[in-house]
């Protein structure tokens, strides 16, 4: 197919791979495509003990233009190896693009569905593997649902989650209903290819909330992904006899069931929510909306899968918070999150967590506390751009504890905070805060928060705050931290905040400081290695 050349594409593409690797902001251990633009995590699957991850690639540039299905394996979820590209635009439905999708296990036969792309619209699409999921076929039916539901004025519709129940599919895809709010739509089918169109799952209301709140529903809903929260697969006959078992008098507590999307809104990636509720016969019952991550469009687009030990893994995509035309001429754009496991929390909410084989990337461990904090120190042993922080706080009801990094300058003193007499801070610095509530006045909730306002000279690129809740029992505070350069993964007694930051001075200092009573008991950093050796090719 003959490819006009996209106005974007201003970096030869024999260039792309030598630019991107020089960008300081590059991640290391984190993955990245060989060069151009990634989005949305896709496919994510374990066959045969071997991981596989596919994702939105465009290998002509850094922005989002006819999109392709990278794709990488590994047998520890952390180093991946490059596989050639799994999909791409042919003439037919998807002729302008693979949009997102999925894997299922079609009797033993790996299937992809995914969303073709051709002019302004997406239908859903199937194609074949190899029993080594490096060659596809796409099927001969494509589009395999011929348009959207007839009748409903929809905002968009696209994206899938598939799974089995008992002897049929039943899939759903990601849309809105104009004038309503998102949804998702349910069909049915035997054979993947042919499907009925049973209706909307249920339906949101766009109106609820405010459309600048950190958890508005959105016109639409992306990527939209169901799972039984602290279980394995949906669907899958054990799990569901299991499930009963759980709900008979007298038997477990089963957990909810969790529809993960992507709130979007005419063009905005707004945040990522999810409902939990009860899914049962051709409906759901949501009981409640959560924000998934409180880095909001940080983390965006996440697709989660059970692996073969039964964890519910889920990768994101890490979107840039820098210009279109700065991530173009950086020659590549977009992060994959390290995967998470999600489990479920005293609160019935999601938990997140890193997989521990993110451990197997830590060196050099150095260990501090337990000690009082008061006025920023920076840390004598401890500074670097890719890191791994575990850190267990204390915090005494209406204190603050702070954690700086990614410092450079000589500032000392409070960091930042320009409060009367406190000496400047350091010229560029990022700050973790976390605030613990007083029962009876001050802040009445305790909180996570990513402070980016120092974080780079740089005016142009997003210095927008990031926060939300969490819950301190005790004072307690287990903080996780991964600083991968321009990649930042905060992890705060199970809630993640996620975001990306763009220092300018190259710095590498932590700091710890706190107003009020707060004890570190044990912070414990380790130096992260890289997971790819040099440079990628483009098309693997
Ligand atoms: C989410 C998304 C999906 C779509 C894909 C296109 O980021 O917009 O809805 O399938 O990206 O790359």
């Amino acid at each position: 197919m003959t490819e006009l050349t996209h106005p974007l594409a201003t970096v030869p593409q024999d260039q792309l791979v030598a630019r991107a690797e020089a960008d300081p902001h590059r991640p290391r251990f984190h993955f990245v495509s060989p060069a151009g633009w990634l989005n949305d995590p896709n496919g994510v699957s374990q066959w045969d003990g071997t991981y596989h991850l596919f994702y939105q690639y465009n290998p002509e540039g850094a922005f989002h233009h006819r999109i392709l299905w990278g794709h990488a394996t590994s047998t520890d979820l952390v180093n991946w190896t490059d596989q050639p590209v799994a999909l791409e635009p042919s003439d037919g439905p998807d002729a302008d693009g693979c949009w997102s999708g999925v894997v299922v296990n079609d009797a033993g036969t790996p299937t992809l569905v995914y969303s073709g792309r051709h002019g302004e619209r997406e239908l859903p699409c199937v194609a074949v593997g190899s029993p080594d999921l490096l060659s596809w076929t796409k099927a001969p039916e494509n589009p395999v649902i011929p348009a959207p539901p007839a009748g409903v004025d929809i905002t968009a519709y696209r994206d899938h989650c598939v799974w089995r129940e008992g002897s049929v599919w039943r899939q759903l895809v990601g849309s809105g209903i104009r004038g309503r709010g998102g949804t998702a739509f349910l069909y049915e089918s035997l054979d993947l290819r042919n499907w009925e169109y049973v209706g909307p799952l249920f339906i949101g209301d766009a109106s609820a909330g405010n459309p600048a709140a950190a958890d508005w529903q959105g016109t639409m809903w992306e990527c939209v992904d169901l799972f039984r929260a602290g279980s394995g697969a949906l669907g899958d006959q054990a799990q569901r006899e299991q499930a009963r078992r759980d709900q008979a008098p007298g038997g477990g507590s089963p957990g909810p069931d969790v529809v993960v999307f992507s709130a979007w809104d005419n063009g905005d990636t707004c945040h990522p929510l999810y409902w939990t509720g009860r899914y049962a016969g051709d409906s759901y019952t949501p009981w409640a909306l959560h924000r998934l991550d409180y880095g909001g469009r940080y983390f965006y687009a996440p697709q989660s899968f059970a692996d073969e030990s039964g964890r519910r893994i889920m990768f994101g995509w890490l979107q840039e918070g820098r210009s279109d035309a700065a991530m173009v001429e950086a020659g590549w754009s977009g992060v994959m999150s390290m995967p998470r496991i999600a489990t479920l929390d005293t609160e019935g909410e999601l938990a997140f967590a890193p997989v521990p084989e993110v451990g197997s990337l830590r060196r050099d461990r150095v260990r501090i506390g337990p000690r009082s904090l008061g006025p920023r120190e920076v840390l004598a042993g401890v500074s670097g751009n890719q890191l791994d922080l575990e850190l267990d706080v204390e915090l005494q009801p209406g204190s603050v504890f702070r954690l700086g990094l990614l410092g450079s300058g000589a500032g000392s003193g409070v960091a930042n905070t320009g409060g009367e007499g406190t000496p400047a801070g350091p010229a560029e610095e990022t700050v973790i805060e976390i605030g613990c509530d007083v029962g009876g006045g001050g802040f009445s909730q305790s909180y996570l928060l990513l402070d980016r306002t120092h974080s780079s000279l740089d005016p142009s690129v997003d210095a927008e705050e990031k926060s939300g809740p969490i819950l301190l029992p005790g004072g307690k505070l287990r903080l996780r931290v991964l600083v991968d350069r321009s990649a930042l993964e905060i992890f705060a007694n199970g809630k993640p905040l996620t975001g990306r930051v763009y220092p300018t001075l190259g710095g590498e200092a932590v700091s710890l400081s706190a107003a009020g009573t707060v004890r570190l008991l044990q912070l414990d950093a380790w130096r992260m290695e890289g997971i790819f050796g040099g440079p990628r090719p483009l098309f693997p």
